[in-house]
């Protein structure tokens, strides 16, 4: 390592010394430094959970994972329904496919020991390049190259990196091994992910606080706001369809499942019409499960990462509970434990606490 690049590392293990956030998958580095070891399982399992999502919303799933299932052999051995409830509302839910998957081949495969090194890591379900190194890093301490988005900033700041992502990412994961100590890799990896989440923030970074700011290219240059320099944006499309939340008089819901693979596979549902970007009269009230007295309660709008979805949701009351092939109703007290993604859960609020307008005209028919 040349002595500048030992002179930022070194200079960031002693922030990160002092200043670390605090999470209940992380060791700190003191423990760390005394010999504690990492858990494996709470590395992967976070590193899954982290994937596109915040570090505040993972924390309390990540609790109740290692609760429920405090190792990675109950995980593999738990239904997979139970697994698909508790992730709901995190998103991706692929992840949750994959983490049941990998659990099991490392239950089955790997006598319940996570493979220490990326080739290994890599073969296992829902384990890319990334979480490959951050587990290799984190939870081994081996020498890999960890870069996640805040890595990214602030190596393309530090380097004053000139060419925009994607095509810089190369260039960034060279750099980010030539600063990586070799006596501290996880803890160093972790340091910079902090410095990106506190410092280096996107929009206003706090350049006067930064344990790197001697060594930085864009210090004092007002230029860091604008790297890395991103791809010009592209524009989503919209989709329509419309749901249905049919009321039974008890409360119950009327759910079913989505398919196993693809978009939300698994998860459960009210009934929907397709998701398409046609208007057409397919779409509206027509696509409704059964006959009933169905209104409209509102639109609600989930952006997913290719497109944004805009349904128009319908609620109808029944006295009895019709049947509906492959659904079921699920009762008031039960409604919550269901394995319901946020546009879902946004679509029977929009049902049942309808907007004040709609509020009025339904007096006490709310649940
Ligand atoms: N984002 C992804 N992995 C992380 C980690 N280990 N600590 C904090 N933020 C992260």
């Amino acid at each position: 390592m040349t002595a500048d690049n030992a002179k930022i590392s070194a200079g960031l293990l002693d922030w990160y010394d002092r200043h670390h956030r605090e999470f209940p998958w992380r060791i700190s580095p003191s423990d760390r430094k005394r010999g504690v070891k990492p858990t494996p399982y709470h590395v992967w399992l976070s590193e899954i959970m982290l994937q596109q999502t915040t570090v505040q919303a993972v924390r309390p799933y990540f609790l109740t994972f290692i609760e429920r299932w405090p190792d990675v052999v109950s995980l593999a051995d738990a239904p997979d329904d139970d697994i698909m409830k508790a992730w709901a509302g995190l998103g991706y839910y692929s992840r949750a496919r994959n983490l049941k998957k990998c659990a099991e081949l490392v239950a089955s495969q790997h006598g319940g020991m996570f493979p220490d090194n990326e080739t290994a890591l890599k073969t296992l379900p829902g384990i890319g390049d990334y979480t490959a190194a951050a587990i290799a890093a984190i939870a081994f301490n081996s020498h890999a190259s960890v870069v996640d988005g805040n890595i990214e900033r602030v190596i393309a700041r530090l380097l004053r990196l000139a060419t925009p992502l994607p095509a810089v990412k190369p260039e960034i994961k060279a750099h980010m091994s030539c600063l990586t100590p070799h006596d501290r890799p996880g803890d160093f990896a972790q340091a910079m992910m902090d410095l990106g989440a506190t410092i280096c923030t996107p929009k206003r970074p706090a350049c006067s606080f930064c344990p790197l700011n001697g060594s930085c290219a864009v210090s004092g240059l007002n230029e860091a706001e604008s790297l890395p320099l991103k791809p010009p944006k592209k524009t989503r499309p919209v989709r329509r369809g419309a749901a249905f939340v049919a009321i039974a008089s008890d409360g119950a819901i009327l759910l079913r499942k989505r398919p196993g693979e693809g978009l939300l596979g698994g998860m459960s549902e009210v009934p929907t019409s397709r998701w398409t970007a046609r208007q057409d009269g397919a779409l509206g009230v027509g696509a409704a499960p059964f006959a009933g007295d169905w209104k409209m309660a509102g639109t609600i709008k989930h952006v997913f990462t290719h497109f944004e979805l805009r349904l128009d949701v319908y609620r109808a009351k029944f006295a009895n509970k019709p049947a509906y092939e492959d659904g079921w109703w699920s009762g008031t007290h039960t409604v919550s434990g269901e394995a319901l993604p946020t546009v879902m859960k946004k679509a029977i609020a929009a049902a049942i606490e309808p907007s004040q307008e709609n509020k009025t005209s339904s007096k006490g028919m709310l649940l």
